[in-house]
């Protein structure tokens, strides 16, 4: 596996793969890699024949009071686990290869309307135009067929791919299941920052998803009921503070009230300072 630090090397790199006809497969990350995206570069390992993975904590999608700084990063740790993984280049940039001119003094944006500031984007204002506008960038610079993502991320999926489809982009995105610890607990980055009993109250997402599973699989349709019990069950853990549990359509997040069609049922809860999300999504 190759490390390229340069854009002008990883295009060069990935023009020589294209010139030997080979297909493109991109998995984008911020780095301290877990099982969740192993498993997005195994599957575009044996979906395309040249893999490339970026690791790069971009300023842009983090607020000012966010964890930005103290993000936890480890190039080397990574690196071996991204080339067992099959990972042919792993592209990990310095912030002024991105962003020569300065997060601050940024002409270009992407700037999706209406999805945006839902969810998430309600108590993150600006994270998703970060992330919309380093994602083209990845895709200008690494020019990929297929695109790796994770559907713990639901928001920044839908966001993608309405991008993608919106603005003609030549890539396709392809979204795999959330993976999970033993207990149920979501693969995250941030789950080093649980400590002591905060790991054990964590699980309060996963068993209120599976407890709004059970209600739907007996035939419970009413929205606002099993949203609910969602906020009571998680209510009742000492250390878990509610972001935001919301029961959405799924093309425009707009939230339901009988559930007919395809949901997303998403949470964003805090276990102490740290904030965790986690989702169920329901097809009828
Ligand atoms: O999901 C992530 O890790 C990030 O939002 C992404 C897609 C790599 C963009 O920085």
């Amino acid at each position: 596996m190759k490390i390229i630090n340069s854009i002008s090397e990883l295009k060069a790199t990935v023009k020589q793969a294209r010139q030997a006809d080979m297909t493109v497969g991109f998995v984008p990350t911020m780095g301290y890699l877990h099982e969740g995206h192993l498993s997005l570069m195994y599957t575009a390992k044996k979906e395309n024949d040249f893999l490339v993975a970026s690791i790069f904590v971009n300023p842009l999608q983090f607020g000012p009071s966010e964890d930005y700084a103290v993000y936890p990063r480890d190039l080397e740790r990574d690196a071996k686990l991204a080339e067992q993984a099959g990972v042919d280049v792993l592209f990990a940039p310095p912030e002024a290869e991105m962003y020569p001119q300065g997060v601050q003094n940024m002409n270009t944006y992407v700037d999706l309307k209406g999805i945006t500031d839902k969810l998430c984007g309600k108590q993150r204002p600006g994270h998703f135009r970060g992330v919309a506008t380093v994602v083209t960038k990845l895709f200008n610079i690494v020019g990929p067929d297929y695109a790796y993502f994770g559907q713990k991320d639901a928001q920044q999926v839908l966001v993608l791919k309405k991008m993608v489809q919106e603005l003609n982009m030549n890539v396709v995105i392809r979204v795999l299941p959330i993976v999970r610890e033993v207990d149920g607990l979501a693969m995250s980055s941030r789950n080093v920052y649980l400590e002591g009993p905060q790991r054990q109250a964590a699980l309060v997402l996963y068993n209120s998803l599976c407890q709004a599973q059970k209600l739907l699989q007996q035939g419970q349709r009413n929205a606002g009921l099993i949203r609910d019990t969602i906020s009571q069950l998680i209510s009742q853990q000492p250390l878990a503070t509610i972001d935001y549990v919301e029961i959405v359509d799924l093309q425009n997040l707009q939230p339901v009230e009988v559930i007919t069609d395809a949901v997303l049922i998403a949470l964003a809860v805090k276990i102490g300072k740290v904030r965790l999300i986690d989702n169920l999504l329901w097809e009828e």
